[in-house]
């Protein structure tokens, strides 16, 4: 049984400690003591420490939404993974399509990442999703099966079971409404079928494969019964206690 597991990326929406103090508070007084479904949110790096106190009684964990693909060294900027598993992070998001389009970040570096992700024992949440132009020139297949290939290359076995697949179609990223519930269906299928024929049917039944772009309450309720999703990974919507909450409770509806 995989058990569902619904978690925000703050982005750069969250931009002072105030409003990230304060979203926090109203998320863990909301959700905070759910056990049937894993909960988690990704702040911006200055946050994470902070937030981290705010969900210490709760069971929310905390997660960055990147980390440098190297241990060390001369990387001005860059975040190291061992800090942020110093500091408490349970989860690092990875190949964000907004990481590739405006840091020019590639798979075989979120591959690199991933391996840094099982050398410190953190759980990575790695996205993959076809851009409009792979609909439009028929690669969307290729293309999600070379993201899927890349996220999984380089770890061990027992590790590929950790990772969380995140499927974002890019285009359905930031828009009013997010892709449509049997795309989606139809997609995860695809995913597992990817993991299944390339790996074997044990991580394809074990691997939980959420799905982001869009996420709304209305989402979450169409998405509650699709067997293949195994959560949801919010932006926007869930930027207010109330959004948190009300797309984790459609999400749940029919898994209580
Ligand atoms: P959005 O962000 O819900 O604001 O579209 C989703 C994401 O990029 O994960």
């Amino acid at each position: 049984m995989r058990k569902k597991i619904v978690g925000s990326s703050w982005k750069m929406h969250v931009n002072s400690i105030t409003q990230g103090t304060e979203l926090a508070s109203s998320i863990a007084q909301r959700v905070g003591h759910r056990d049937d479904v894993d909960l988690f949110f990704l702040p911006p790096f200055v946050l994470i420490e902070r937030i981290r106190d705010i969900f210490s009684d709760t069971n929310i964990l905390v997660g960055a939404q990147n980390c440098a693909p190297i241990e060390k060294g001369a990387m001005t900027g860059e975040v190291p993974i061992s800090l942020l598993e110093e500091i408490g992070c349970t989860y690092i998001e990875l190949g964000h399509a907004e990481r590739k389009e405006f840091f020019n970040e590639t798979d075989p570096m979120v591959a690199q990442k991933v391996a840094l992700c099982e050398k410190y024992d953190l759980t990575p949440i790695v996205c993959i999703g076809e851009k409009q132009s792979d609909i439009d020139s028929g690669q969307s297949e290729m293309t999600l099966k070379s993201q899927v290939q890349w996220a999984l290359e380089l770890v061990s076995e027992p590790f590929r079971k950790r990772v969380i697949l995140a499927y974002e179609p890019v285009w359905a990223i930031g828009q009013a409404e997010s892709a449509d519930k049997d795309y989606i269906d139809k997609t995860h299928k695809l995913l597992r079928q990817i993991v299944r024929d390339s790996y074997s049917n044990e991580l394809a039944d074990s691997i939980r494969i959420i799905y982001g772009g869009s996420v709304s309450p209305k989402t979450a309720s169409e998405l509650s019964t699709v067997e293949d999703v195994d959560g949801l990974f919010i932006g926007r919507f869930g930027l207010s206690g109330e959004g948190f909450e009300a797309i984790v409770n459609n999400f749940m509806q029919s898994n209580k």
